[in-house]
């Protein structure tokens, strides 16, 4: 599919085959949850421009390279993508972050916003929006046509487990994304679960049911 990664690591893949077992307790899911978050920001900034700079290195002057006018903004779907937060800023620690309070409906697996707080210069900014699960689509295509009526322009999403349905959906509706995604799984059970999945992210991360 264009625009999709899907990470293929031996770290990513040991640590999701911790996260999903169902005897995995709420502080092991959540720093796994971070954890992969830092390991798939490694690959979804990879195109990230740098600037030449001369650096005095005790022994002479070395040519290196840095970071300098990127400006990213994290935006986590709430609930579940304030589990990937910690781990995207140890990695990009300047990063901003703006917050999209999304809920899907039990009965109709619709989305419903009931939350947006981003910052005001959203549109100079690369948005990484960020959401553990990927299941029908619904949430995704909504956050992100919320962003682009903010003025996003530059969207990247980063989901640890996908099904195939919703990351099409989310690329059919908004073509100019990237998804970066550790694993894509089978298919949705009729309650919209991803099979094999992880259960509810919220739930396992926050503790409810
Ligand atoms: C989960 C998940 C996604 C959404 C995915 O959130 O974190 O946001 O469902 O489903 P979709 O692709 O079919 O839209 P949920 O609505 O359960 O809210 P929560 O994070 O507060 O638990
Ligand atoms: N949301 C979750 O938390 N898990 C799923 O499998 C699907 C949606």
């Amino acid at each position: 599919m264009k625009n999709l990664t899907v990470m293929n690591h031996p770290l990513i893949s040991h640590k999701l085959a911790i996260l999903r077992h169902k005897d995995t307790d709420g502080k092991a899911f959540r720093e796994l949850v971070s954890e992969i978050a830092m390991l798939i920001c490694y690959e979804a900034t990879r195109d990230m421009k740098t600037t030449p700079v001369d650096v005095p290195t005790p022994l002479m002057t070395a040519k290196c390279h840095m970071i300098t006018s990127e400006k990213p903004v994290l935006v986590p779907i709430l609930r579940a993508g304030l589990g990937m937060v910690d781990g995207m800023l140890t990695i990009l620690p300047a990063a901003k972050i703006g917050h999209i309070g999304m809920c899907r409906n039990h009965d109709t697996l619709e989305p419903e916003q009931y939350y947006c707080n981003l910052p005001s210069d959203i549109s100079e900014r690369t948005v990484f929006v960020l959401d553990p699960m990927l299941a029908t689509g619904g949430s995704l295509a909504a956050a992100i046509t919320l962003l682009k009526e903010k003025g996003a322009k530059n969207i990247k999403v980063l989901c640890i487990v996908g099904a195939e349905v919703g990351c099409k959906k989310v690329l059919d509706t908004h073509p100019d994304v990237n998804i970066y995604l550790g694993v894509l799984d089978d298919r949705l059970n009729e309650k919209g679960y991803i099979l094999p999945g992880l259960g509810d992210a919220g739930d396992r991360l926050f503790g409810t049911e």
